[in-house]
């Protein structure tokens, strides 16, 4: 995984990504839904392998949503065995390649199985520092910050925390995301446009990019003119642009 971004260009340091639009390609294929998740996974692979190179350090990616549990059961099922065999074919070679790994989201109604993968994922990759992907999964921004919000409870409630004390760096300590800068771009591929509950804290000043390919669809090509649509943003963070004033 390089890291050849100029430091006169810098990348989307944290680049965060909706992966939509899997089962409308499988639909026009006349395929199952499962299938358009199957493909999604390689387009994961590209473009985990790519990001480095377009500046991206931090590259979070939402599989499955909080809201995902209404699907039918098979397809639930389906994404789960998806997540389980990512990381037993990749995580020796992401590993290898620096990439630290961390899966975001709920866990308490998670399998032992699903959750034991996950933190040999996590332990596996932990001193690494190269590139950093995180998988959302069974998360959602308000449950993330409910349950930062019960964190926080039981820290007044035990007198460990003062009240005035918490700020809003201290309140991202509670963050699934604690170890995360904020999001810098956020993708949603097959053209919706709506953040369907991703990282809600994280990407208050994030720019957003909506791009029409579905996610199998998704190219390295696309991600550059994300990258590229980025650049041509000015953030002002509710300021005004330099020399403005
Ligand atoms: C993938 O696309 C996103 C996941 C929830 C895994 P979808 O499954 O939402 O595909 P569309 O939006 O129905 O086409
Ligand atoms: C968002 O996509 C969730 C993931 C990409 C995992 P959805 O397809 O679930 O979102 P909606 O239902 O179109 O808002
Ligand atoms: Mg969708």
């Amino acid at each position: 995984m390089s890291d050849d971004a100029s430091a006169d260009t810098p990348g989307p340091r944290h680049t965060a990504i909706i992966m939509d639009g899997n089962g409308r390609w499988a639909k026009a294929r006349g395929r199952p839904r499962s299938f358009g998740h199957k493909r999604g996974v390689e387009t994961v692979r590209k473009i985990v392998e790519h990001a480095g190179d377009l500046g991206v350090r931090y590259l979070t990616l939402f599989s499955f949503s909080t809201e995902n549990w209404s699907r039918p059961a098979d397809e639930v099922g389906a994404l789960f065995e998806l997540l389980k065999l990512y990381v037993e074919a990749d995580l020796e070679g992401l590993a290898r390649r620096g990439v630290r790994v961390r899966v975001i989201g709920r866990r308490d109604n998670l399998g032992p199985d699903l959750v034991a993968i996950i933190d040999r994922a996590e332990a596996r990759t932990r001193d690494n520092d190269e590139f950093h992907l995180t998988i959302a999964f069974n998360y959602g921004g308000r449950d993330e910050i409910l349950r930062a919000c019960q964190a926080v409870a039981r820290d007044v409630a035990a007198g460990a925390l003062d009240p005035a004390a918490l700020d809003e760096a201290r309140l991202g300590e509670f963050l699934d995301t604690a170890a995360l800068p904020d999001v810098d771009l956020m993708i949603r591929t097959s053209g919706e446009q709506r953040i369907s509950n991703f990282l809600l804290w994280q990407a208050a000043y994030a720019e957003l990019v909506f791009v029409d390919a579905l996610w199998p669809d998704f190219s390295r090509d696309d991600l550059a003119r994300a990258v590229d649509t980025y650049h041509q943003r000015a953030r002002r963070y509710g300021g005004v642009d330099a020399g403005a004033a």
